[in-house]
């Protein structure tokens, strides 16, 4: 079976892209598997340019074909940040409760609902030879946050034409619409054409 790995150590983000691999004839591995601590410093601009940077690095590293995500949110009523910054973003308030009261704030303020997820997947499969595959959720920020599924943002982000929060869908309904599930099936069908 050929191996492939998902350079990736978050627990949600790997049970996620672990279902969607479920149906194919892969051995996916991830960074738990190897026991590989180290990451490489993220400073792209751009999803796709973090996304390479780690794609790259768990190439060199174990030779393996790896592929990397990179992800995050952009909100209108912020100037369409906090886009690569998102992670960070987050995890500058005390709380996810306070980060969540602070966005639908700005959004209420400025009368400026839109926001989009973007997932990037770089896949390297050579020295220096990456692909990118990208995927996109339109949607509005929630006037409260609600749900107790998903992670990060899910609680205050509603997908068009849904009246449910990411965090009020269960992983298989979120896989059939996310952001990184419509890139992951582009990885999916480039790896099996
Ligand atoms: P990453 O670069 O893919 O790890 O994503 C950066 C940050 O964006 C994460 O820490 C989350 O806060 C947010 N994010 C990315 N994808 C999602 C998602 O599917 N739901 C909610 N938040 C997300």
């Amino acid at each position: 079976m050929r191996q492939l790995l998902f350079f990736s150590n978050n627990k949600n983000k790997i049970i996620e892209i672990k279902k969607i691999f479920n149906n194919f004839n892969l051995e996916l591995l991830s960074l738990n598997d190897l026991e590989i601590s180290e990451e490489p410093v993220e400073n792209g601009q751009t999803f796709e340019e973090n996304a390479k940077i780690k794609s790259d690095y768990g190439f060199n590293k174990t030779s393996i074909p790896c592929f990397a995500d990179d992800s995050g949110i952009c909100i209108e009523s912020l100037n369409w940040k906090p886009g690569v910054l998102s992670k960070r973003f987050l995890n500058n308030f005390k709380s996810n409760k306070d980060c969540f009261e602070s966005i639908i704030k700005s959004t209420k303020k400025n009368n400026k609902q839109n926001a989009y997820f973007k997932t990037s997947i770089s896949l390297t499969v050579k020295d220096n030879q990456n692909l990118i595959f990208n995927g996109k959720i339109d949607g509005k920020i929630s006037e409260k946050a609600t749900g107790r599924f998903g992670f990060g943002y899910d609680p205050i982000f509603i997908p068009r034409n849904y009246n449910k929060t990411l965090a009020e869908l269960r992983t298989r309904e979120k896989n059939k619409i996310s952001h990184r599930s419509i890139a992951v099936t582009k990885l999916i069908n480039f790896l099996t054409n």
